[in-house]
């Protein structure tokens, strides 16, 4: 007989892996206890962008496997139960802050039927899974504990649920496992790599893989630091060093730094927890990564500075991209966005633009001032930011632009435009790392 799944936390993971799940044959229902979230979901449309995802949820929803819920109860039904709820940075400190974790679990526990396997998603501090293990034990011994971390990109969410590189599950014994199995077996079939660890090292493996991530980014934009203080060229030397295979020219490409709801978060939760292990010397490096990511923005507003005034309270300077990254909505932590709030607490006047995620950026920062439409945002400015990498900035004709803006300065805070072209068509062009 085939499972049945629950999903708990249908944020921008857990809507995800309901919807794919869904589409693999499972009836899945998702729980939430956000009631807007849930009759959004309910009727087929997405609360957040994601390529793809919206046609994937619409086309799950009529096929009646899959339904979303505030009603916990409805849990007890399934056979397994991923959750999949957020473990943002705490409050007060660099930790993650593990109360939805803790209280997803509390919560399904008294409906888990016998021989249900919990298996958490979310990212969490190494040792959680074994702690949520013992409580479970007390509250539903006829239940089981496993984790299975999640690797998914914003953008490429479907993708990376349906068709991972790897995937990756920590269980405490074989029938963990072996249920696990069961539910990967269609993405098993294509030859996905499968890995089954112990409870910590599943936890491990998420959080070690994003810090590497994150110190491949601060490692090309601490070389472009380097590159501008001797002349050189880090576009170039990334290209150069990246065909060692060693190497991979994945993740070289240096700008403004790496911002979202994981990387940032993940390496200083990751931080706190070794301290707590006694193992803080081993990440005190992930410290200086996050030095060096913070420090990007600080680049690209020295440059513009440099290119302006000091004194910004006369200038109006257009800001192409508030999204942490492109072909998403998501703007925590966002670099991009984080800049132009810096510069407007600075008194400039500053209008963003971005093609999905004015709405979450209006939330996040009110005071700042946005257009919907490119052109209306470039209109009298004294420079222009290109922070987010959307494909429709490199489509700007920056001959025809010309007669919009104030002055013909441009910074490419991702090194992604192309700079010949800009500058035959009479503009002054920065790139961070670039001293030419
Ligand atoms: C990341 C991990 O990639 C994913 O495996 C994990 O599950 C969640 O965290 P995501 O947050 O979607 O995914 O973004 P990612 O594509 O990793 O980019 C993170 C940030 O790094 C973005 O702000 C991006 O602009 C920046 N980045 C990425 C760079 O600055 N340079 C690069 O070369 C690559």
């Amino acid at each position: 007989m085939t499972l049945t799944l629950s999903v708990v936390g249908c944020g921008y993971l857990g809507a995800t892996h309901a919807a794919c799940m869904s589409s693999l044959g499972f009836t899945v229902v998702g729980v939430d206890t956000d009631p807007e979230k849930v009759a959004l979901l309910q009727s087929g449309k997405l609360p957040f962008y994601e390529p793809g995802l919206d046609t994937l949820l619409a086309q799950e929803m009529k096929t009646g496997r899959l339904s979303f819920t505030t009603d916990f109860s409805a849990v007890k039904n399934a056979d397994v139960h991923f959750v999949c709820v957020g473990t943002p940075q705490s409050k007060d400190g660099l930790a993650a802050d593990l109360t939805y974790v803790k209280s997803a679990v509390a919560t399904i526990a008294p409906h888990l039927k016998d021989g249900a396997l919990v298996v958490g998603k979310s990212t969490v501090p190494v040792g959680t899974a074994q702690a949520l293990r013992a409580e479970l034990a007390k509250s539903a011994p006829q239940a089981d504990l496993a984790w299975n971390p999640e690797f998914l990109r914003e953008g490429f969410a479907v993708e990376d649920t349906l068709t991972p590189n790897r995937l990756v599950v920590g269980v405490a014994n074989d029938r963990a496992e072996e249920i696990l199995k069961e539910v990967y077996e269609p993405v098993i079939a294509f030859g996905t790599p499968w890995i089954r660890a112990d409870l910590p090292t599943s936890e491990l493996v998420k959080v070690a893989a994003n810090s590497f991530l994150a110190t491949k980014i601060s490692f090309i934009n601490a070389m472009a630091e380097v590159c501008e203080a001797a002349g050189g060229d880090v576009t170039v030397l990334a290209k150069a060093i990246g065909y060692d295979p060693r190497i991979g020219n994945r993740f070289l490409q240096a700008g403004i730094g790496f911002g979202g709801g994981c990387l940032p978060k993940d390496i200083r939760a990751f931080m706190a927890r070794a301290e707590e292990l006694g193992a803080k010397q081993a990440l005190e490096f992930l410290r200086e990564i996050d030095a060096i990511n913070l420090r990007a923005r600080q680049r690209v507003i020295d440059v513009v500075r440099g290119e302006l005034s000091q004194d910004l309270t006369q200038y109006k300077i257009a800001v192409l991209g508030a999204t942490f990254k492109p072909d998403s909505d998501d703007v925590r932590d966002s670099p991009a966005l984080d800049i132009a709030a810096q510069l407007q607490a600075a008194g400039a006047t500053v209008v963003v633009h971005d093609p999905q995620g004015i709405e979450p950026a209006r939330k996040r920062f009110p005071n700042l001032q946005y257009q919907e439409v490119v052109t209306d945002a470039l209109k009298d400015a004294d420079l222009i930011l290109h922070l987010t990498e959307w494909k429709e900035y490199r489509q700007i004709d920056p001959a025809a632009i010309s007669s919009l803006v104030k002055s013909k300065i441009i910074i490419d805070g991702r090194n992604m435009l192309d700079r010949t072209l800009w500058r035959k068509a009479g503009w002054k062009f920065h790139a961070l790392g670039r001293t030419d």
